[in-house]
């Protein structure tokens, strides 16, 4: 089975880890995100996969190359200028050579789910459908496109962020989506085009069979600070297991190849990446840390993203901070919620050695 994969966005939520890593590249448990959807993909029999590639695509093709390691044939459809989702699907597809009634699934590059990838496609045979779309339950749906199906499955209408509590239903989106690639004809060529805004209420209008697939299990989209830290920790409590590393359960630190951890305190779930170094008396809680990062003795890391060769000093502080690659913060500094440093920033401290 052949799939698309939108991952061309610039992740702009995800800044500044984003300005030198792709969302897609971004580590989950010290593996590429992409890799994780990639091998839940595998899972289900797909094995040929188109990503639709338009920011820093080098760094996604370099790893993966034509797909081997995941036995799969992958190519790569870049694009020179953003085309939505829709527009991406569609050049993407012909790239792969999508055939009319042959089921193709589109799925949004920065989502995590184990949704059942067999039972949509047997919703969409089923049904007949142009287009059937995974549906998710959220605890908010008014920041989103709600759906509210018939009984049946049929969806007849969207309804784009509904006021708080005027919602018909908390059914989202999933960015998950099995096509008739003979829908993507309906895609303006070479522009900017969106599946929500754009193709899907195109279908509805034509009468077109549009279906949705309900799905109450673990779904998360890794769009934000906070979703991407989630989602490892939930993957270390065992909450979700991802098809490419075996099962974790309650896990506190998950530390990579060749770290050197001088006693440090872990409160609450971390992620520590490969060769990285944490100072005796050290406090690390909740955190995403990237490759090769050190942290100075005594300092204290909460709530934060801290980007792959970073450099904190005795006595840091850093809570809810997202800090991008290769930042020096000295020692003794302390750093306030929400603080974001750009890559390669230095903040002075205190002049002892990191
Ligand atoms: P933000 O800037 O933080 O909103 O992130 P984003 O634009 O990367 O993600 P968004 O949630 O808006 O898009 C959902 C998915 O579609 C992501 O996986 C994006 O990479 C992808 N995507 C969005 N627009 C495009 C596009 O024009 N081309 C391609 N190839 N992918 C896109």
């Amino acid at each position: 089975m052949k799939a698309v994969i939108l991952v061309g966005g610039e992740g702009t939520r995800l800044r500044p880890l984003t300005y030198t890593t792709p969302k897609a590249m971004v580590p989950v448990l010290n593996r590429p995100y992409l890799a994780h959807l990639l091998a839940y993909l595998a899972s289900y029999g797909v094995d040929e996969v188109a990503l639709a590639l338009g920011y820093l695509p080098d760094r996604v093709q370099a790893y993966f190359g034509a797909g081997e390691a995941l036995g799969l044939r992958l190519i790569y459809s870049v694009e020179e200028r953003a085309l939505g989702t829709a527009g991406a699907a569609r050049l993407a597809a012909c790239r792969l050579g999508a055939r009319s009634n042959d089921p193709l699934l589109v799925l949004n590059g920065d989502i995590f789910t184990d949704l059942p990838l067999d039972r949509v496609v047997n919703v969409h045979r089923a049904a007949g459908a142009s287009v059937t779309i995974g549906l998710v339950p959220v605890a908010d749906p008014s920041q989103y496109g709600v759906v509210k199906p018939d009984p049946d499955g049929r969806i007849r209408a969207f309804i784009e962020k509904p006021a708080p509590g005027t919602a018909p239903t908390n059914l989202i989106n999933a960015g998950i989506y099995v096509l008739d690639p003979s829908v993507l004809d309906l895609v303006p060529p070479d522009r900017f085009y969106q599946f929500e805004q754009g193709l899907f209420p195109a279908l509805l209008g034509a009468g077109a069979k549009v279906w949705g697939f309900s799905w109450s299990g673990y779904w998360i989209d890794i769009g934000t600070p906070e979703k991407y830290r989630r989602l490892n920790f939930d993957l270390l409590s065992g909450t979700v297991a991802s098809p490419l590393v075996p099962r974790i359960e309650n896990r506190q630190c998950y530390a990579g190849e060749d770290c050197v951890l001088d006693g440090a305190a872990w409160v609450g779930p971390v992620v520590l990446g490969n060769r990285c170094r944490v100072g005796g008396g050290a406090t690390v809680g909740e955190s995403v840390i990237w490759d090769e990062v050190r942290i100075g003795p005594e300092a204290r890391v909460i709530r934060s993203i801290i980007g792959r060769g970073c450099r904190l000093g005795p006595g840091a502080v850093l809570e809810d901070a997202v800090i991008g690659d290769n930042v020096e913060v000295g020692a003794g500094v302390c750093l306030g919620p929400g603080t974001r440093l750009g890559p390669g920033e230095v903040i002075a401290g205190r002049p002892e050695s990191i």
